[in-house]
């Protein structure tokens, strides 16, 4: 492509180190709707005669055809897909090809395409999450009123629901598709006809390759159109918030399937067993999306790293911008899927569950508030004499609500027979009406809203 300049040819290292085919060839799709974009632009503007851009376009759609029939180039030689293409083209229609990349370069081109990639993954990535949140929403109406211990520090804390629990993980994925929203109507300028980085003397039309290719625009900027990852990076540092909480619920699901646990059984389909053990039933999908979640954040430091210290407009270090994007994409595809399949499939053991909540004297609080509320007890003095009555029960070996009347009388005189009524594990979760509690009735609430919310999306 540069033989007017060059005397000798590449070496044998140089060619390796230099070629992005190997990875870039994912780009395919996009290359060719953005020279298809570009020659119609060429066209109209009177820039290349409509005979020739009719034989360019139809030659690029016989090589769209054959890309998709598998067979993409592998000439390393060619170094990248665009000009792999570029090379097919010619063999196709011979020297007319060369005339495609008037007013463009490989800079603007590479930009483009990438983001065009980006924007597709981004469409991908959160119909899997829309299919998790459907999940855990449909699972969370199963145990709107199903009991479990609420930790904090993984201590038992307050009895919560089942169905409270699953929807803070609907939440948290919730904010994840937010994010992708915003980084995906940021992204949306196309960089086409930015050329190396300067413009272009010739009269093209950015708005109509912007316009054919589905971005909000054109870019303003011709040095930051070819010089920005920011896209790239909007969508790494998104998909490791995804995979951050993929990663919690994992572990959760990995400690819940534990003997001592033994909150849910782990379907035989996402488990594996032992060559050694006979009795072991191990959480593998679990544990490789919790470590997969290790390799996404790389991905995601990996490029920070690799733009930290680039000048403007373009460089070579950016070609590595593709690896850590696709690599992350896969993993970050292969996490949601299996998530979402162990929730939808996952055994809940809520006789367990509320086995341990009521055993870690999680109604404490609703002993001192009771205090508070019927005795007109000040708070902290109601926290120590619930304090003593924990102490009691632990020495007796017994549940807070299995404490005589006689024995909660000498640790407080003001406490009467009504206390009984808030130390069940039921009836301290139906307390918790406030606004997000877990109160059955508000959970019902929160997850009539999302589904309703769900039901709204169209197109899925
Ligand atoms: N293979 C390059 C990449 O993926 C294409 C851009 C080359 N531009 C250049 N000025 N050498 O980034």
């Amino acid at each position: 492509m540069w033989g007017g300049r060059f005397a000798a040819g590449p070496a044998a290292v140089m060619r390796e180190i230099n070629a992005s085919l190997p990875f870039d060839k994912r780009l395919w799709k996009q290359d060719i709707m953005g020279s298809i974009a570009h020659a119609a632009m060429l066209a109209s503007k009177g820039i290349l005669s409509e005979a020739d851009a009719a034989t360019i376009i139809a030659g690029l759609e016989e090589i769209d055809d054959e890309y998709a029939a598998g067979d993409l180039p592998t000439d390393l030689s060619l170094e990248d897909i665009h000009m792999a293409t570029e090379s097919r083209l010619a063999e196709k229609i011979g020297p007319v090809a060369g005339r495609l990349h008037t007013a463009r370069s490989r800079n603007d081109q590479v930009a483009t395409d990438f983001k065009l990639w980006v924007r597709d993954a981004i469409d991908e990535v959160d119909l899997g999450l829309y299919r998790l949140q459907r999940a855990l929403v449909n699972r969370a109406a199963d145990y709107a009123d199903a009991v479990m211990p609420g930790f904090t520090h993984l201590q038992s804390a307050q009895p919560v629901t089942l169905g409270h629990h699953l929807m803070a993980y609907h939440e948290m994925v919730g904010r994840d598709r937010s994010r992708f929203a915003d980084a995906r109507a940021r992204m949306n300028l196309s960089p086409l006809g930015a050329a190396a980085l300067a413009g272009t003397g010739f009269p093209t039309d950015r708005h109509m390759t912007a316009a054919a290719l589905g971005f909000d625009g054109p870019t303003r900027n011709s040095l930051d159109s070819v010089s920005d990852r920011d896209f790239a990076l909007d969508y790494l540092m998104a998909a490791t918030q995804v995979a951050l909480h993929l990663s919690r619920l994992a572990e959760e699901f990995i400690i819940w399937a534990s003997q001592p646990f033994g909150f849910i059984s782990l379907p035989d389909a996402y488990s594996t067993g032992s060559s050694i053990m006979p009795q072991k039933r191990n959480p593998d999908a679990a544990e490789l999306v919790r470590g997969h979640s290790g390799r996404i954040l790389g991905c995601m430091t990996a490029l920070c790293v690799t733009m930290k210290g680039l000048p403007l407009a373009y460089s070579k270090d950016m070609q590595d911008d593709k690896p850590p994007v696709f690599e992350a994409h896969d993993l970050l595809g292969l996490s949601i899927t299996a998530m979402t399949g162990m929730v939808e499939t996952t055994t809940f053991r809520t006789d367990r569950m509320r086995a341990l909540a009521e055993s870690g004297f999680a109604t404490a609080t609703d002993l001192a508030d009771w205090l508070v509320r019927e005795a007109n007890v000040p708070f902290r003095e109601a926290h120590h004499i619930t304090g003593r009555a924990v102490k009691a029960a632990e020495q007796k070996g017994c549940a807070l609500a299995d404490l005589p009347l006689a024995e909660l009388k000498t640790i407080d005189g003001r406490i009467d027979e009504r206390v009984y009524a808030v130390l069940t594990v039921d009836a301290s979760v139906a307390s918790r009406k406030s606004f997000g509690g877990t109160a059955p009735d508000q959970v019902r609430a929160r997850i009539a809203e999302a589904t309703a919310a769900l039901d709204a999306e169209t197109g899925r």
